[in-house]
Order: structure tokens, then C-alpha cells, then sequence
């Protein structure tokens, strides 16, 4: 199991939350009455769902006890008691997880990509909807990017190389279009796009550092504390390579990312 380290992750909080919101302005529901946000991390759109739908019973499910934990606090701090009964947090695999009702939303930002077999995990999910109810998704699909070359040609190259390169998986998304295919034969309305972000960021590598907060850290799980810091080093200077900082200072990393919205028939 990967863990996470929510500092690291909040460190582009406002990057990470542009295709959050994205994908929450396409919901097409007035109001809900139940719904889940799935691999919900720390709450952040956990806590837009629940003001966004004021009467909704929400769940927020996780495996991370690490994200978990900081969820808890700030959904605490957001929210007075008797508002927050209606969120419950849960931890469980999304592989395994069903809801304790049929839902009317299921949202998931950025957290589906970690799990493979999406042609099986996409109709379950469906399944868990009522009629009408909506499936919102986002998940990165980066593996073309120089960002992904730049981690392979890392894995492949250091002593660490027979330990780690098991561990880079195939592409996990997969096209827009295969996800039109995928969700058609259960939706009564379908809208699927795809959207390149231009980060602009600052500072002396911002995008190992980005990277530092998702991509690598099954790897570093996976090295002793001694073979992190070389790891970490040849990750860095192929990252500074491949996405050289400009003269004004902006590194600009461009992020692709994958989205639909399905509305069960
Ligand atoms: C990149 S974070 C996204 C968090 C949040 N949705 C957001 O957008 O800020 C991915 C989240 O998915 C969770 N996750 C990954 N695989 C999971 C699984 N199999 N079951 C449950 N949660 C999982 C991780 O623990 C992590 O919190």
C-alpha cells in the first residue's frame, strides 16, 4: 500500500484543485440526497460537496489512514457537529468498497488511476448509482509526458533498478474515447473530455517536487531510507532536464488530464 504524505501533496494545493472544481462544475444534479467522494485524500472537495449540498448523507472514502487523519480535522474545523454527522469518513480499498445505499452522486478526483481494470471498475460503480444519479470522474494521463519518460529512464538506470522497475505500471488510463465506450451502455447522458493544464510554477524543482507528492511515492516506499536520497537526486536532475526553468523563473509543466460525467439511465 502507498503512503501518502498530505504536506507533500497540499504543496500545489491550487494546481490540484483547478481540475477538481472543473469536474464539480459539470455535476448536473440540483440536489442530492446521498453520495460518496471516492480516494477523497484530504477532504478538500469532500467539503465543497457537502456546502454545494447542504442535506446530502456523504461518505468519504480512503485508504490512507495519513489523509484520512487530516480529512477528519479539517471537515471538523469546517463544519459544526450536528452538520457534520451527515459526512462520514471511511477507510477502505475503492477495489473492494461498496455503499451502505444507492447514491445519486459518486465523485473522484484524481485517485481511480491508482486502480487498474477500469472496463470492470466503471459498471460497478454505475451500479451503485440510482437512476439518474451521476458518476464524475478525473484522473491524470501523463504516461506520454516527459515527466513519466524522465521516472522510467530513472527506474531503469540506478541500483535500484531490480527492485523498482516491477513496480512502474502500464499506462493505468486510458483514452477519452475508450471511457465514451466503457459508460455508454449505462448512461442516459455522457460527456467525456480531455483538458492539457499549463502549470506555472516557481521555484528550483517544482516539478520533482510535484512529482515527490504522487507519481514516485510507491517507489520510495519501496527503497531503504539509505537509497532514497540517490533516488531522489537522479529523479531531480532528469525532472530539471526535462522541464527546464525559464529565465523569469517559471517552469511550466503541462498536465493532462482525462474527465467524464455520466448520468446512469
Ligand atoms: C492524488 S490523491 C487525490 C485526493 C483527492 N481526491 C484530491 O483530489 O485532492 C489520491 C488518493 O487516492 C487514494 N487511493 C489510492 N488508491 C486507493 C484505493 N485502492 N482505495 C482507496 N483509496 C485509494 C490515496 O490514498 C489518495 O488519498
Amino acid at each position: 500500500m502507498t503512503t501518502w504524505d498530505p504536506r507533500q501533496y497540499a504543496a500545489f494545493a491550487d494546481e490540484r484543485a483547478r481540475p477538481a472544481n472543473d469536474l464539480l462544475a459539470q455535476i448536473p444534479l440540483e440536489s442530492i440526497a446521498a453520495g460518496a467522494d471516492l480516494g477523497c485524500g484530504t477532504g478538500a472537495q469532500l467539503a465543497q460537496i457537502a456546502r454545494h449540498w447542504p442535506a446530502a448523507r456523504l461518505w468519504g472514502v480512503d485508504l490512507s489512514e495519513e489523509m484520512l487523519a487530516v480529512a477528519r480535522e479539517s471537515l471538523g474545523r469546517a463544519f459544526s457537529p450536528e452538520d457534520g454527522r451527515r459526512i462520514r469518513l471511511e477507510r477502505a480499498d475503492l477495489g473492494a468498497w461498496q455503499p451502505p445505499e444507492p447514491l445519486d452522486l459518486i465523485y473522484s478526483n484524481a485517485a481511480l488511476h491508482w486502480l487498474d481494470d477500469h472496463g470492470a471498475l466503471l459498471p460497478r460503480l454505475m451500479g451503485f448509482l440510482k437512476p439518474g444519479g451521476v458518476l464524475a470522474v478525473q484522473m491524470p494521463r501523463n504516461y506520454a509526458a516527459p515527466a513519466h519518460q524522465a521516472l522510467g529512464e530513472t527506474l531503469a538506470t540506478g541500483p535500484w533498478r531490480e527492485r523498482l522497475a516491477p513496480l512502474l505500471r502500464p499506462e493505468p488510463v486510458s483514452p477519452p474515447e475508450a471511457y465514451d465506450e466503457m459508460l455508454a451502455p449505462f448512461a442516459s447522458r455522457l460527456d467525456v473530455w480531455e483538458t492539457v493544464y499549463y502549470h506555472r510554477l516557481s521555484g528550483d524543482d517544482p516539478v520533482f517536487d510535484w512529482v515527490k507528492g504522487t507519481a514516485i511515492r510507491p517507489f520510495l516506499d519501496a527503497l531503504d531510507a539509505e537509497q532514497r536520497p540517490a533516488f531522489e537526486d537522479a529523479c531531480r536532475a532528469r525532472l530539471r532536464a526535462a522541464y527546464p526553468k525559464r529565465a523569469d523563473g517559471v517552469t511550466v509543466f503541462p498536465f493532462r488530464r482525462v474527465f467524464f460525467v455520466a448520468v446512469k439511465g
